[in-house]
C-alpha cells in the first residue's frame, strides 16, 4: 500500500507534536507513533522546561551555564539561538493552555525551580509531573485539529530515499540526497509506504541500549538508527547522560528523582548518611551532572554499596508533599516515606546529548528530512546536556523547522509523488522463536552498561566491539530472514545504536563532559574541541 502526506512527523512527544501543530498551516500533517500517543519521554520528564523567565536572571548567565556544562562543545551560535528564543516558546505553551505551577505569593509569576548547572532558578515546571503537563495540552490541540492524523501502533522500519526509486538523479548541491517518507510497519504487521514531502524524525533518545535507564521502553533509537542508515550524518554518540538519581528498588523499572530535589535543598549521602559531594566539585550537590554520576560511581566502586541516598528529610514534610506529589506517592507505594527517610538512589542512562546532526533550521544533509528532540545533535548540549535544556531545545527546534519549512514551501508543496515500489517480503518467514530476539537484547543491554557505561576505558571498549560484531551479523540475518516484528525492528536498531556509541567512545582520544575514558584521563583541547562525526559509507 503507498500513502501520501504533506508532512511525515514521526514520533509523539514534545518535538513532535509542537511541529505537527505548526505545520498544520501549511497542509496535511500524518503523525505516527509507534506505541500509544502518550507513550513517550516528554509523558516522564519530572524537572521542567528551562528559559530566562525572571528578572534575577539573564540571557548570558543560562547560556553561560549551557557552554560550561557541555565542556566545550556547545556550538556558542546555536545556545545564544537557543536560550534567546525561549522565553517566547514558553508563552506558547502556556496560550495553549500548559500549567506551569505559579509562585504562591504572586499567582501572576511561574513558580521557577532550580536544577544542577543553573546559576539562577529558571526552570518551568508542573510540580514533578512537567512532561506529563506539557504533553497533554498538546496533545488536545493536535487532537482537535483536523488537519493532523495521529496513526499509533505505527512504527517507521527505514527512510525512502530518491537515490533507492531507480528514478533519474536529481542534481543537487546542498544535500546528498532527498527524504520521500517511510516504510511504516503497522499495528497488522504489513509494511506500507508513507511517502510525504517533509519527513521529520522526532523518535527521542536510545536509553533502552542500557540495562538501567530512566527512558520508556520506546527509547530505541529508531529515528537516529533509520537516519544513519539512509546516510545521515550523525555526531557525538559518545555523550550518553547518566541522570545521577533513578530510585532503586528491586520493584521500580525506571524511576526518576527529579534534579528538582536537589534543586530544593536534596543532598546525596552515603548509608553512613556521610554527605560526599563536596569532596567532588565545589558546586556540590548541584553540580552538573557528569560530575555527579561520576562520583556516585566512584563512591558505590569504593564502598561495594549497591546504592546511595538522598535524603530531603530536612525539608519541611508540607513542602515536600506539594512541590514533589508525584514523587512522593510512588515512592509511598514502595514503602518509602521521602518526608522521614532517604531515597535509595543509582545513575542510570538517560539521555543521548548526540543524534542526528543539523542546522540552526534542524535540516540534516538529507534534503526535507529534519530531526530534532533527542533524536538530533543540534550543538546546544555540546559534551554534557545543562539539566531541563531538552524540553527547551525540542519546542525551539520544533519552530525553526517550520520557519523553514515554510519559506520552502512554495517549491516543496509541488512536489510530486512517485510511483514507489511496494515493501517486498521475499522469503521471510513469520519467526517462531521470540528467545532469538530477546537474547541479543539482553546480550546487548548488558555489556554496553558494563563496557560503555559512566567510566569507559581503551579495552573494555575494544572488547565490547569485538562482541557486538557477530551480535550485528546475526541480527542483521534476522532482519532479512524473518517477516518484521516490532520487536525485530527495535531490536536491530538498538544493536546499531550500540555499535555507533562504542565507534563514537574509541575515537575520542580524551575525557570530556560525560565521556570519561580512564585511559584518556584529561581533556585534550588541542586535538578533540570537535564534534565526533560518523556516516555511513
Ligand atoms: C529531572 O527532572 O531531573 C530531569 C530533567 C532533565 O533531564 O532535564
Amino acid at each position: 500500500m503507498n500513502y501520501t502526506t504533506d508532512f511525515l512527523v514521526i514520533g509523539s512527544g514534545i518535538a513532535g507534536l509542537s511541529f505537527a501543530l505548526k505545520a498544520a498551516r501549511l497542509g496535511q500533517v500524518t503523525l505516527i507513533t509507534k506505541k500509544d500517543k502518550v507513550n513517550t519521554a516528554t509523558n516522564l520528564a519530572q524537572g521542567g522546561i528551562a528559559a530566562v523567565l525572571s528578572s534575577e536572571d539573564s540571557f548570558e548567565l543560562h547560556i553561560r551555564d549551557t557552554l560550561i556544562s557541555g565542556a566545550g562543545l556547545c556550538h556558542e551560535d546555536v545556545v545564544r539561538m537557543v536560550v534567546e528564543k525561549g522565553p517566547e516558546r514558553i508563552r506558547e505553551l502556556l496560550e495553549l493552555g500548559v500549567a506551569f505551577s505559579r509562585d504562591e505569593k504572586d499567582p501572576d509569576r511561574l513558580d521557577l525551580g532550580r536544577e544542577g548547572g543553573h546559576s539562577a532558578r529558571r526552570i518551568a515546571h508542573s510540580y514533578d509531573r512537567s512532561g506529563q503537563e506539557i504533553e497533554r495540552a498538546l496533545l488536545r490541540a493536535v487532537t482537535d485539529n483536523p488537519r493532523i492524523t495521529v496513526l499509533e501502533d505505527h512504527l517507521a522500519v527505514d527512510l525512502l530515499l530518491h537515490s533507492k526509486t531507480g528514478f533519474p538523479p536529481e542534481n543537487r548541491q546542498s544535500y546528498d540526497d532527498r527524504c520521500l517518507g517511510a516504510y511504516v510497519l503497522g499495528p497488522d504487521g504489513v509494511v506500507t509506504t508513507w511517502q510525504a514531502r517533509v519527513t521529520v524524525l522526532c523518535t527521542g533518545g536510545a536509553g533502552k541500549v542500557y540495562l538501567y535507564t530512566t527512558n520508556p521502553d520506546i527509547a530505541t533509537g529508531d529515528g537516529i538508527a533509520m537516519a544513519y542508515r539512509a546516510g545521515a550524518r550523525v555526531a557525538n554518540l559518545e555523550f550518553v547522560q547518566f541522570h545521577p538519581t533513578c530510585l532503586f528498588h528491586p520493584l521500580a523499572k525506571n524511576f526518576l528523582i527529579s534534579e528538582a530535589v536537589r534543586g530544593e535543598g536534596g543532598r546525596l549521602i552515603d548509608k553512613e548518611g556521610r554527605h560526599f559531594m563536596d569532596s567532588y566539585d565545589p558546586r556540590g550537590d548541584l553540580a552538573t551532572r557528569d560530575m555527579v554520576a561520576r562520583a556516585i560511581d566512584a563512591e558505590m566502586k569504593a564502598s561495594g554499596d549497591d546504592c546511595v541516598f538522598l535524603d530531603i528529610t530536612h525539608l519541611s514534610a508540607d513542602f515536600v508533599r506539594k512541590r514533589f506529589p508525584n514523587i512522593y506517592q510512588t515512592c509511598l507505594g514502595f514503602g518509602i516515606d521521602i518526608t522521614k527517610e532517604p531515597i535509595p538512589v543509582v545513575p542510570a542512562a538517560h539521555y543521548m546529548c548526540g543524534g542526528v546532526l543539523t542546522d540552526k533550521m534542524g535540516r540534516t544533509n538529507i534534503e526535507n528530512l529534519y530531526a530534532f528532540g533527542e533524536t538530533a545533535c543540534t550543538g546546544l548540549h555540546g559534551g554534557n546536556r545543562l539539566a531541563s535544556n531538552s524540553l527547551l531545545e525540542a519546542v525551539v527546534f520544533a519552530h525553526q523547522a517550520f520557519v523553514q519549512c515554510e519559506a520552502d514551501w512554495p517549491k516543496n508543496s509541488g512536489l510530486q509523488f512517485l510511483e514507489i515500489r511496494d515493501w517486498r517480503v521475499g522469503r521471510a518467514e513469520r519467526i517462531e522463536e521470540c528467545v532469538l530476539i530477546t537474547h541479543n537484547w539482553d546480550q546487548i543491554r548488558r555489556l554496553m552498561w558494563n563496557y560503555v557505561g559512566i567510566v569507559r576505558s581503551d579495552k573494555r571498549l575494544a572488547l565490547v566491539k569485538s562482541r557486538l560484531a557477530p551480535l550485528l551479523a546475526e541480527i542483521d540475518q534476522h532482519y532479512r530472514d524473518y517477516l518484521l516484528t516490532p520487536d525485530l525492528v527495535e531490536l536491530r536498531n538498538i544493536s546499531q545504536l550500540a555499535d555507533l556509541i562504542v565507534r563514537c567512545a574509541m575515537i575520542r582520544k580524551e575525557s570530556r563532559g560525560l565521556h570519561y575514558n580512564v585511559d584518556h584521563p584529561a581533556a585534550d583541547d588541542l586535538n578533540w574541541l570537535k564534534d565526533t562525526v560518523l556516516v555511513k559509507s
